[in-house]
């Protein structure tokens, strides 16, 4: 099948966490105006569209992901028409712009939500999911993602309210078809002002089990990717196909079987999925390097997939929610940091998909040394931090795992420069920054032509430039090969083969018969142009790519 060619296929994505991106008005937290102040740099970048995570009204329980009001513009962040000219000023640059929708649940704080906890017979009553309780207290064991029973007391009605997140976020009641008529309406809204599309939240959620679903192994089994939830994603598909608009769903407990009826060119539910496979690889355990045979399997299972034109890819190695990657799947070592964020580039900007770069990434930005729970600011950090001590772990211990798995380190303030604040503000930011920004910033970035930048620049602009890198057919080489991830992308004759060493050792192999070297050119590496050999040695996290002559 041919795949059909759109604006979104050959865009490069960028997200923007807006708290900690530019901060213009020195209250030491980013906004709207400070996002306005760096479209330059992301056109320089190469960059086509932005995701911003939410800047809607919020009591920032969850950093905006509880959502008070959806129409109204955090004042922390700007105004209405701040964002009217953000919008204006970056479609003038070539950039789109795509907003986070968060429609699982509201804040505890939203009018919904203030109504519906008020009295049983309220009319927004059936917003939200209400149960009464049991002689062992909740409705039923269900636990939150964040921690804890999923379900709160609330006194004013002596019932419980279901919230898969914090209990500051009650999920909302997609049985009613009122609610969805009011988001669909919302949603309606935000598209008519002329924005380019949404990142869709926690949309695996929307549909529960019946309350008498007992937890099973997958302690989240009752809420994730339940039968039933067709029926509403075909309806907010419905809202979404009226338009010319990029669509990618956060899709916790979609496998990439069923990946086909969630992001199929013609029936999907979304233009493309952030699946949480080949992140997941990274967790709490005391593992210290990537699994490299797994991460390929991961892969290559979403690109098979959705090949030949089945659907489309959303490609991504960090965001707001996990570990920087240099400092999980690459190496903060001195001498490998700068290699490895330009293995990790290559690792996911050559696939078949659109590319989201998350903030800081593309100057190779490592994990917070954090001092302790005090620097943290995620509720969810909080409360496993907590929940450690209780069960009786070690305080360092338990700062040991927060350091490695905090979704803070990748929250931390933008590097702009070296300065005291590292040009992200004029005072104390709202979060600390990490003491690297003297070897790790922006500024310097642009002004050395071997840096982390601008390798992510040039390996843009290669895609940009070869549609065989956008549209090309992917093949995995070497699938058991425990260092190397070797795949190829083709066009018709236009083919390229990139070869990177994800270790920290060297690593050797005999290149597929089919891969005559004579035969092809070196396009781009990150370390020294060597000549390649069909027996050929490659240095810890060298990447290369290469194009069929
Ligand atoms: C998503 C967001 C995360 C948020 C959660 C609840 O996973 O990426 O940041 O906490 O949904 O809205
Ligand atoms: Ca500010």
């Amino acid at each position: 099948m041919a795949i059909k060619r759109t604006w979104w296929k050959e865009a490069v994505g960028y997200q923007i966490y807006p708290a900690s991106f530019m901060d213009t008005n020195s209250d030491g937290i980013g906004d709207l105006n400070g996002i306005r102040s760096k479209l330059d740099y992301l056109k320089e970048l190469g960059i086509g569209f932005i995701w911003i995570t939410p800047i809607y009204e919020s009591p920032n329980v969850d950093n905006g992901y509880d959502i008070s009001d959806y129409q109204k513009i955090l004042r922390t962040y700007g105004t209405m028409e701040e964002f009217d000219l953000l919008l204006k000023e970056a479609h003038e640059h070539g950039i789109r712009i795509i907003m986070d929708l968060v429609i699982n649940h509201t804040s505890d704080q939203h009018s919904w939500f203030v109504e519906s906890r008020s009295s049983v017979k309220d009319d927004y009553r059936d917003y939200y999911i209400w149960a009464d309780g049991t002689i062992d207290g909740p409705p039923n064991d269900w636990v939150s993602i964040f921690g804890g029973s999923a379900w709160e007391y609330d006194e004013t009605t002596n019932q419980y309210y279901l919230h898969v997140f914090a209990k500051e976020q009650p999920d909302l009641n997609w049985e009613n078809p009122r609610v969805k008529r009011e988001l669909f309406q919302m949603i309606d809204w935000w598209l008519d002002k002329g924005i380019d599309g949404f990142r869709v939240d926690a949309i695996s959620h929307i549909k529960k089990a019946p309350l008498e679903t007992r937890s099973t192994e997958d302690p989240f089994d009752s809420f994730k990717n339940v039968p039933g939830i067709e029926k509403h994603l075909e309806e907010l598909r419905d809202i979404f196909k009226k338009r010319d608009i990029l669509t990618v769903g956060e899709a916790n407990g979609v496998s990439a079987v069923e990946a086909h009826q969630w992001v199929g060119e013609k029936e999907g539910y979304f233009n493309m999925l952030f699946e949480f496979d080949h992140i997941s690889l990274w967790n709490k355990d005391e593992q210290e390097t990537l699994d490299v045979i797994h991460f390929k399997q991961a892969i290559t299972a979403w690109q098979t997939a959705l090949a030949d034109g089945v659907g489309w890819n959303a490609l991504y190695m960090e965001n707001h929610d996990i570990p920087r990657s240099v400092s999980s799947f690459g190496s903060e070592e001195i001498v490998f940091r700068q290699t490895s964020a330009k293995a990790l580039a290559l690792s996911f900007l050559l696939l078949q998909g659109t590319p989201f770069i998350y903030q800081g990434q593309e100057i190779g930005m490592t994990n917070m040394p954090f001092a302790s729970i005090d620097d943290i600011d995620a509720v969810d950090t909080k409360n496993f931090y907590y929940e450690m001590i209780q069960s009786g772990v070690e305080p360092e211990k338990a700062m040991h795992v927060i350091r490695r798995t905090a979704r803070d380190n990748a929250r931390t303030p933008m590097q702009w420069t070296a300065e005291e604040y590292a040009g992200f503000s004029k005072r104390q930011p709202w979060m600390v920054i990490n003491p690297n920004k003297q070897e790790i910033n922006v500024l310097d970035e642009l002004n050395d032509s071997n840096s982390v930048l601008n390798f992510y620049k040039k390996v843009i602009q290669l895609r940009k430039e070869n549609e065989a890198l956008i549209y090309g057919s992917y093949k995995l080489y070497l699938p058991d090969h425990p260092q190397l991830f070797v795949y190829s992308r083709r066009l018709a004759e236009e083919r390229f083969v990139i070869i990177i060493n994800l270790s920290k050792e060297f690593a050797s192999a005999d290149l597929p018969e089919n891969v005559q070297i004579e035969d092809w050119d070196l396009q781009l590496s990150n370390l020294n142009e060597y000549k390649i050999h069909q027996h050929t040695i490659f240095a810890p996290y060298e990447a290369r790519v290469y194009k069929h002559k």
